[in-house]
């Protein structure tokens, strides 16, 4: 007797709540994603200045890529025809691809959205392209993402409530047809993206309009685009309301480890974000003791590692004046191990976030977190 193999369903498992901060699974296709959590950016297929081994080492348990980038170079079907993003760049976890909806409004300089689609020119070399969200969904199939994102039209900071409500309306639009494209991927879930800017009102007819087409999940997008910390939480708190509580909710393209834990106290399940690894490149770590700008000259004679107790030898091996001269002297190692040493403390910082919660103890780690960034060094 053969074994028929069975192909998993994809799910969210929510294990259990502490005040509004919620502990779960995301079950697909390539595996089990633990929540909350944090997905570094692999923006072209690589996460930028890290070896793979490095990024499973931190345990991340899910990497992102995008439509956008990877649709320009090498091209969807090119990487179709070498089986897929996993394969080709020798992932075996879980991706997310975002759309291509912000990368549009944030990359390319020239562009034009109508209903039908999102038509811009190239940020490489100004070819002319064509995004509608059949394309985009056709785009995200052919990479074999296991959490593909809706096309949405994000909008800039400061907006107009017109501004906000036509492109939450056409949001919403290209939402169904993007669930349509969709169709059904066993093991694969597509997100829908609330938009709305910073309007209670909008962002509620927003999540309400995509839970009735229904969606494995659901996003909050159009944050972090400038409006600042206080309006983006405002933000998500007259959002999470209106969502299911039975499905992951993703906070797109957020932010920095404050951003994280309270949004993670007002409900959050996944977020994604460039800062560890760009701030990295540019000489900034994060750590348990607040951030630290290795460029600064006091630590040109500092002998103390970013953290000795910590895991990742990122933080723990090298000494604060050795990263400031590499990062000084403008060399690659520098970048890599700054890099390396951001998505270790991200990791970290959700492993105690997700074992705080398990164990009913979220706020106190929360006030204990922020005191302890507050407070800096050893
Ligand atoms: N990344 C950060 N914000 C957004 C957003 O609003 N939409 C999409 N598609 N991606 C994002």
């Amino acid at each position: 007797m053969t074994l028929q193999e069975k192909t998993p369903e994809f799910g969210f498992t929510l294990h259990g709540t502490d005040g509004t901060a919620r502990l779960g699974t995301v079950h697909t296709l390539h595996g089990d994603i633990r929540t909350p959590a944090f997905m570094p950016v692999g923006t072209v297929g690589t996460v930028k200045g890290l070896y793979l081994d490095q990024v499973e080492g931190t345990g991340a348990d899910i990497i992102l890529g995008n439509t956008y980038h990877l649709m320009l170079r090498p091209g969807a079907e090119e990487v179709a025809k070498l089986g897929g993003l996993h394969h080709f760049i020798g992932w075996k976890r879980p991706i997310l691809t975002d759309s291509g909806g912000f990368q549009i409004m944030s990359l390319s300089k020239i562009r034009k959205i109508t209903e039908q689609s999102a038509m811009f020119q190239s940020h490489i070399d100004g070819r002319k392209y064509e995004l509608s969200p059949e394309r985009a969904m056709e785009i995200q199939r052919l990479l074999g993402s296991d959490i593909q994102m809706q096309l949405d039209q994000c909008i800039q900071y400061p907006h107009t409530e017109k501004e906000a409500e036509k492109a939450m309306q056409l949001s919403l639009r290209w939402a169904e047809r993007s669930r349509k494209a969709f169709g059904r991927q066993p093991g694969r879930g597509n997100f829908g993206i609330v938009q709305g800017g910073i309007n209670p009102k909008l962002r509620k007819e927003s999540a309400e309009g995509l839970k009735s087409i229904g969606f494995e999940g659901y996003a909050i997008g159009g944050l972090a685009v400038g409006e600042g910390h206080e309006l983006m939480l405002q933000a998500i708190e007259h959002t999470i309301p209106h969502l299911p509580e039975d499905r992951p909710r993703y906070l797109m393209g957020v932010g920095t480890p404050e951003d994280i834990l309270e949004s993670v106290a007002r409900g959050i399940d996944m977020f994604d974000c460039v800062l560890p690894t760009r701030s990295g490149r540019h000489g900034q770590a994060f750590t348990r003791f607040g951030k630290i700008n290795l460029r600064n000259a006091k630590h040109a004679d500092d002998l103390r590692p970013l953290d000795p107790e910590h895991p990742c030898p990122a933080l723990s091996r090298y000494s604060r004046a050795y990263l400031h001269h590499l990062i000084r002297s403008g060399e690659l190692l520098g970048m890599m191990l700054l890099s390396w040493a951001n998505i270790a403390y991200y990791q970290s910082l959700m492993q105690g976030i997700r074992a705080a919660i398990s164990e009913g103890r979220f706020e106190d780690f929360r006030v204990a977190t922020k005191e302890q960034w507050k407070r800096g060094d050893i």
